[in-house]
């Protein structure tokens, strides 16, 4: 039996280590039941690897950002990252080939990446849409759950059916922001909602995504955001209160559903954040594949905050 050796990543490693992904968390959706299909093809994965591999590079590039390898025979069988943007280090991946389970590699890639604890000056956190075995893991390394991470689904068709039986709902105006105002709103309103600052992230997203937001029409200030990829994908979103955060996440989808007409409409949300969660129940959305955020401290605000899609971040 070869061996299995540890080593630091790099750059080059982006793409072998996306297959191992794919794999990992194909399998995950297979062993909590939410999917019952083939894993994915090698074609199949290198269009997701296009989608894709704008963030990850992105958040592979951050200063102090750690990326960890187990290899067996010079082939990757396992990986975990970490980015750090301010305050916080993110698990953005923690991934081993199903056929490897059980050996240890998963937590002998975390003692690498978050060796010790966490401290009052850098905290850690994860969204951990593993399966439930995985939760143990994490808690070893200074990481608690704050809140679920509810990756929610709907059919466009019957949202917008009801959306459009929707009465006495009265919504503020969205507009789109151009990009540099979007970053600065951006900086202004989500520290004090996820208690830590990602300004490089959302100048990221200004140079790739669009932004909705709804203003406050006295202090030309926004009272919520919301960005919308290339791909349709809707998140990060945040509001100044958590009712704030819903007409703008509302808007998305309508543009959503009648821009790209997709096969099923989704987000993540923060179990904290009931005003969003009500709503979009009663627009027909149905739990799919229920995570948690871990984190080392509590977050102070995710009640007006709705996660990132793809979830390698908060
Ligand atoms: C999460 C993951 C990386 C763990 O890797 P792994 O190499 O199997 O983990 P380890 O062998 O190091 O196990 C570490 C701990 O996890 C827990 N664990 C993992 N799988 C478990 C299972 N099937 N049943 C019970 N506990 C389990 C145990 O607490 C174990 O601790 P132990 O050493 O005291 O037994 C792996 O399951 C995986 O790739 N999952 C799919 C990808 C995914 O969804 N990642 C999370 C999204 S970021």
């Amino acid at each position: 039996m070869p061996e299995l050796t540890f080593r630091e990543g790099g750059p080059g490693d982006l793409r072998a280590v996306f297959t191992v992904s794919e794999l990992a968390v194909h399998d995950t959706a297979l062993r909590s039941g939410v999917l019952d299909t083939p894993p994915p093809s090698e074609t199949q994965i290198e269009e997701e690897w296009q989608r894709r591999r704008h963030l990850l590079e992105f958040t592979a590039a951050q200063p102090g950002s750690g990326f960890w390898l187990c290899e067996r025979a010079g082939e990757p069988i396992g990986y975990g990252r970490v980015a750090r943007f301010g305050e916080m280090e993110e698990l953005t991946e923690l991934m081993v080939l199903p056929a490897h389970h059980r050996q240890g590699i998963g937590r002998a890639l975390l003692e690498r990446l978050w060796p010790g604890d966490p401290t009052p000056d850098l905290g850690r956190v994860v969204v951990a849409a593993g399966a439930s075995a995985d939760l143990t893991l994490y808690s070893d390394f200074g990481v608690m759950p704050i809140t679920g991470h509810w990756h929610i689904r709907a059919h466009p068709e019957d949202f917008l059916e009801r959306r459009s039986r929707e009465i006495d709902t009265a919504e503020p105006a969205v507009v789109v922001l151009e990009s540099d105002r979007a970053v600065r709103e951006w900086k202004r309103l989500e520290p004090p909602a996820i208690g830590h600052r990602r300004p490089r992230l959302h100048e990221f997203f200004g140079r790739t995504r669009t932004c909705l937001a709804t203003m406050d029409p006295g202090a030309e200030s926004a009272t919520a955001l919301c960005w919308i990829g290339a791909g349709g994908e809707i998140g990060p979103a945040v509001g100044a209160t958590p009712q704030d955060l819903v007409p703008v996440v509302l808007q998305a989808l309508d543009r959503v559903a009648k821009t790209r007409e997709p096969d099923s409409l989704s987000v993540f949300c923060a179990t904290d954040s009931w005003w969003l969660l009500r709503r979009l129940r009663g627009l027909g959305f149905r739990v799919w594949w229920p995570s948690w955020v871990m984190c080392s401290i509590p977050l102070p605000g995710l009640d007006r905050y709705m996660p990132t899609r793809p979830p390698h971040l908060l």
